[in-house]
């Protein structure tokens, strides 16, 4: 084992608040006092030695369990907000969130199968479980050896050298979904594959479609959220991987232009109307299927579906022409990010009457509720939801300008 001793406190100071250096220095010392070992693993320590900020802190322990956990919480003055059956745990201290897993091995029955987890092990067993050998280090964070970087797999070299490597050549067929992970990250860091790794990429894509739809979706969904996120489709496509989870996926100029200018904000719908704009393309049939085989849930299912038929109703309408309440009766009730999906593919024209549509027409309520209704002399049922609409859609028009105005029309169609 090459177990590197290099002197890296600078480069903690750069990449982490000091906040956080404190909490690990502390964390560090009362797990050494009992007894157990404590180290900076994976992504977060990758993305130090690359003088990155990281975006999860991510702790692996050896010789502890549970209990240490949770007395390393009371001692930090914070608390574990989420604990898995896999060893993991989330602490919360202040307003910081620390990742700890139990040093663990995993052993895979069949390929692409979620592995039998173990804990107990050494932090060699636990980088041995690894991916990549740039996320497969440890940076020790115990007084006595603080500061010391486990790099069994020469990673440090491979940081230097801008390498993407598997740790052992079964990499890929324990876990498919580190095929789009190594793209992923070749892309991000700007990294090569080296040329084993990419061997074995072409040999083993296949097997991507033996994971789950869950992992799948999970995979695609942190591809979609990177800045980078045409060029790593377009990797993908490029080894034919794309077309592994999705045939006919058509990456044109249009969606790769939307999608380096997308801005990612918020998880859940930004994450929706990415999905969108990657299968615009597809029909129906293949949007179904698409959805089914990645288990996506309801709501992605009928964003999907109003997406597309929102596509087939511009293709028919010319939403520009239309007056108001016309265009609030083709689009009420189709979902938000169904209609943003569709504004990326519209030109200028169409683009303004979405906007009116989002940021007036949609939320405009009717000028008389169902009480003032009846009291003009109407009997309760279906009526009232007639005249409502009536009247809503003469108020989007202008043609209705205020109560009194809604009244009179109200009696009119009453006394018809
Ligand atoms: N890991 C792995 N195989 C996977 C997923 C994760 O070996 N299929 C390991 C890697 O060592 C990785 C760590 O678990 O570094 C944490 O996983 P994750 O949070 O997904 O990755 P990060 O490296 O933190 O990457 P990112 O910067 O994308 O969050």
């Amino acid at each position: 084992m090459n177990n590197s001793k290099i002197n890296i406190s600078k480069r903690l100071n750069e990449c982490l608040s000091t906040q956080i250096f404190d909490l690990l220095i502390k964390c560090g010392e009362f797990t050494e006092r009992n007894s157990a070992s404590l180290f900076l693993v994976g992504g977060c320590l990758r993305d130090i030695l690359l003088n990155k900020r990281p975006k999860d802190i991510d702790l692996t322990l050896v010789n502890g369990d549970s209990n240490l956990v949770q007395n390393l919480s009371e001692y930090l003055g914070g608390k574990i907000i989420f604990k898995s059956q896999f060893f993991t745990y989330k602490l919360k201290v202040n307003n910081n969130i620390i990742d700890i897993t139990e040093a663990r091995k995993e052993v895979y029955s069949s390929p692409g199968s979620l592995p039998k987890i173990t804990s107990k092990c050494s932090i060699d067993d636990d980088l041995y479980r690894r991916d990549f050998t740039i996320n497969s280090m440890a940076l020790s964070l115990n007084p006595a050896s603080l500061g010391n970087i486990i790099d069994p797999f020469n990673g440090i070299n491979d940081i230097n050298n801008k390498n993407i490597r598997i740790i052992h050549d079964n990499s890929f067929s324990d876990d498919p979904t580190r095929i789009l992970r190594a793209i992923r990250y070749s892309i991000r860091l700007n990294f090569n594959i080296d040329n084993q790794t990419l061997s074995k990429i072409n040999e083993f894509k296949s097997n991507i479609n033996s994971i789950t739809g869950f992992r799948i979706k999970n995979e695609l969904i942190k591809i979609l959220r990177e800045d980078s996120r045409s060029k790593i489709l377009l990797y993908l496509d490029t080894l034919k991987i794309l077309d592994i989870i999705q045939p006919n996926i058509n990456l044109n100029t249009k969606i790769n232009e939307i999608f380096d200018n997308f801005q990612f904000k918020d998880e859940y719908i930004d994450d929706l109307i990415l999905i969108g704009i990657l299968t615009y393309n597809l029909n129906i049939q293949n949007i179904i299927y698409f959805a089914e085989k990645l288990y996506l849930d309801s709501i992605f299912i009928k964003t999907l579906r109003d997406t597309n038929e929102i596509k087939q109703l511009l293709q028919n309408v010319k939403l520009d022409k239309l007056k108001n309440s016309s265009i609030y009766k083709q689009l009420y009730k189709y979902k938000y990010e169904a209609i943003i999906i569709n504004r990326y593919f519209s030109n200028e024209n169409v683009c303004q009457k979405i906007d009116l549509y989002l940021n007036k027409l949609k939320d405009t309520i009717p000028p008389l509720n169902g009480k003032e209704i009846i009291a003009l002399g109407a009997k309760p049922g279906p009526i009232i939801k007639e005249i409502m609409d009536y009247l809503l859609h003469e108020k989007l028009d202008g043609n209705i300008k205020n109560k009194d105005q809604a009244k009179i029309k109200a009696t009119q169609i009453l006394n018809k």
